[in-house]
């Protein structure tokens, strides 16, 4: 018989004098559990996530440690190994708990500035209020979707988008994650063109189903999976002249492209901003080609980058947008992918060829609603566009006062890359920001480059504390460069000959892979 399914000989559900389970005895349950054993725990689980549980120092240290073994045991194995908030936390690994605008707190109550807004989830902070009414109120009505009755926010936000969105991008269809969006973006231009080919850039980011993935341009994720989808062609982000030799290279191939798929600035490969000519050159090139062009703004979209869409501050219009992330406030996972009604029309004898049980729920769409409403009446792009401009100004001046350590700092609006001499001094920097109090990442294509990319209602007064906080990193770092500096050059005086270039390289590798 199926052990987890064997009839339970002592059912031990742990149930203390008061009538209700001992959160500590449920805890330490050994495994496998039983039926009853899961429905106790799961009561027990419920209690807590309901706020009916005192949270005790003691209940807190167990969730803490309860929370490691699960990480590790049951949920994406290999996961906590990479996480600075159990690594540099001391004695207990930090476990989000609680956060509102751009502060996050931990279970035992540290607060940190959030300067990473859930890589570009949170534009509105955290539980905005009338983000967090408008799903409040949704949820007392209707969760989800009947799937047959129309629901009315759907319509209402989509209405929203299309008056928003530039040019005669009007039509759309709303998904959950990023992925989501790049997918049908991708299934819409081969509809569209009846053509099967993509060129994507190198350092692009686009998700990691199996499409995005294809037009992914970086080796680390896509190798593991291919083959992927075929005739994907990469060219050299922000390098104009490269697309048209490809263009023109595959054209004289036979090769047939239904679009060019890229994100106005480049977020997961360390926010890179491209030449000022280059969006409006590749709208031309795709015009003179007759291939589409796919903007992704999943991560640039939503006044990140002091536009509501990055692809205004060029005034270029693409086929198809992706919007996500920033979409559903912050609140609900939303996204989706709008074009043209000429575009559209393909869809239009059967709308069933793309479809999503989730996608557009009613949760989803009045966060969606609401965010759009808090991203204009706050103004988030302009806070965007001023806040850039100020962090820049001084993140600037770190690097001409440590420039071994910061390489180079870029970015547009709050989409701010800071560029490190290699990724073990960016693991320094974001450990010694945290243990401060402060929460940055690095991006997903780019080890060397950490994001700043808070929320765009941050206050000025928060910027200035994480500045404070970066400088006392930053010397902490540099005097360890110096001490590093003085020891290896009294060990090279006394070692003779020499290291040659190699053998020191070697070393350094070694000491990347123990660091990392
Ligand atoms: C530009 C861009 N596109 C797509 C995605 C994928 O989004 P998701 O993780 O929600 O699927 C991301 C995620 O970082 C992104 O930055």
């Amino acid at each position: 018989m199926d052990e987890k399914n064997r009839p339970n000989p002592e059912p031990q559900t742990h149930t203390s004098v008061g009538g209700s389970p001992d959160v500590e005895a449920c805890l330490a349950l050994p495994k496998p559990w039983t039926k009853e054993q899961v429905i106790c725990n799961s009561a027990e689980y419920l209690k807590i996530v309901c706020g009916e549980r005192k949270m005790t120092d003691a209940v807190k240290k167990h969730v803490i440690k309860h929370t490691l073994e699960n990480f590790d045991d049951y949920f994406n194995r290999g996961f906590l190994h990479y996480r600075k908030s159990v690594a540099e936390a001391e004695d207990f690994a930090a476990i989000e708990w609680t956060g509102e605008g751009s502060i996050i707190e931990d279970m035992v109550g540290r607060k940190f500035i959030d300067c990473l807004g859930g890589f570009g989830v949170y534009n509105m902070g955290l539980r905005h209020p009338k983000i967090v009414a408008a799903v409040e109120a949704q949820l007392r009505r209707m969760p989800l979707s009947s799937q047959e009755l129309l629901d009315p926010w759907r319509g209402f936000l989509a209405e929203l988008l299309g008056e928003l969105a530039p040019g005669d991008l009007q039509e759309c269809f709303f998904i959950n994650n990023g992925t989501d969006a790049v997918e049908g973006a991708l299934k819409l231009a081969r509809l569209y063109t009846k053509k099967t080919g993509f060129i994507s850039t190198t350092g692009g980011f686009h998700g990691k189903s199996m499409g995005s993935l294809s037009v992914m341009g970086r080796a680390v994720y896509r190798k593991p999976f291919q083959p992927l989808l075929s005739n994907i062609h990469f060219v050299d982000y922000g390098d104009a002249k490269d697309m048209e030799r490809e263009l023109k290279k595959l054209t004289d191939l036979g090769e047939d492209i239904a679009a060019i798929i890229l994100e106005p600035v480049q977020g997961e490969a360390g926010a890179v901003v491209p030449p000022d000519d280059y969006l409006p050159r590749i709208r031309q090139l795709c015009d003179d080609f007759g291939v589409l062009l796919i903007l992704d703004e999943v991560q640039t979209g939503m006044g990140r980058t002091g536009k509501v869409f990055a692809c205004e501050h060029w005034n270029v219009v693409p086929d198809i947008l992706c919007l996500g992330k920033a979409l559903g406030g912050g609140v609900m996972p939303l996204s989706c992918f709008m074009s043209t009604p000429k575009i559209w029309k393909e869809m239009e004898d059967n709308p069933f060829l793309h479809s999503s049980t989730f996608g557009g729920n009613p949760l989803a769409c009045a966060a969606g609603i609401a965010a759009i409403n808090v991203m204009l009446e706050e103004d988030l792009p302009q806070q965007a566009a001023d806040k850039g401009q100020y962090l820049m100004k001084r993140l600037r001046s770190f690097h001409a006062l440590y420039p071994d350590i910061l390489k180079d700092v870029h970015g547009k609006g709050l989409l701010i890359g800071l560029e490190f001499a290699d990724r073990f001094t960016g693991y320094r920097v974001a450990a010694g920001l945290f243990r401060r109090g402060v929460l940055v990442a690095g991006t997903l294509l780019n080890a060397r480059t950490l994001r700043i990319e808070p929320a765009l209602n941050i206050s000025y007064e928060l910027l200035d504390q994480m500045l404070d906080r970066l400088t006392d990193t930053l010397k902490e770092i540099d005097r360890q460069f110096d001490k590093d500096a003085k020891e290896r050059s009294a060990k090279d005086k006394e070692k003779k000959p020499a290291k040659d270039e190699t053998q020191q390289k070697a070393e350094d590798d070694a000491s990347l892979v123990k660091a990392s």
